[in-house]
């Protein structure tokens, strides 16, 4: 039988669940969805903006209805922002919806990836504190998968390898 359950990739901020993601889709042949580009799309502005303009609880209002609708579909690749599922409610309702793996990567390696990096609102001089605090959410998820030093494509071959061979 055809496996339509949905890839969620989910993690801290820079662990690489859009460029895995977009990895994972290429291989299974899945579309791929990135619910902050979903979210910028129906605001019709940028997420920093949103952040700026209409504050963080309305981005999580956005966020919370987008965890909704597309754990209410099958067979996407889904790159969540990586406070969706720190956030219980949201990581029952992708749990019960697809496979969920959670991408980790050391401090270092985010901060060396995110460096150059612009528009993400919770990266600022603080954000080892929120890495730190996230941990107990992020550790609740069942499937873990290390991307420190790994390419993207072999992350992606795990997502995939870790999909074929379980139930959950
Ligand atoms: C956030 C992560 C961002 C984005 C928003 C909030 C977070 O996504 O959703 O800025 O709370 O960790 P990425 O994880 O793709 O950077």
């Amino acid at each position: 039988m055809k496996d339509d359950r949905n890839i969620v990739l989910t993690g801290f901020m820079g662990t690489g669940k859009t460029t895995v993601g977009q990895c994972v889709a290429e291989k299974t042949q899945r579309l791929l969805v990135d619910t902050d580009e979903e979210i910028a799309r129906q605001a019709g502005k940028p997420i920093s903006t949103i952040f700026q303009e209409d504050g963080e609880s309305y981005f999580r209002y956005l966020e919370r209805r987008v965890c909704r609708f597309y754990a209410g579909q099958r067979g996407y690749v889904i790159a969540t922002g990586g406070g969706m599922l720190v956030d219980e409610v949201n990581r029952q309702v992708m749990d019960a919806a697809g496979l969920v793996v959670c991408l980790d990567a050391t401090p270092d390696a985010i901060r060396e990836r995110l460096a150059e990096q612009t528009g993400r609102p919770l990266f600022g001089s603080d954000w080892e504190e929120l890495y730190e605090r996230r941990r107990s959410a992020y550790a609740a998820i069942k499937h873990h998968i290390d991307t420190t030093d790994k390419t993207p494509e072999a992350v992606a071959q795990e997502v995939i390898t870790l999909w074929q061979t379980s139930s959950t």
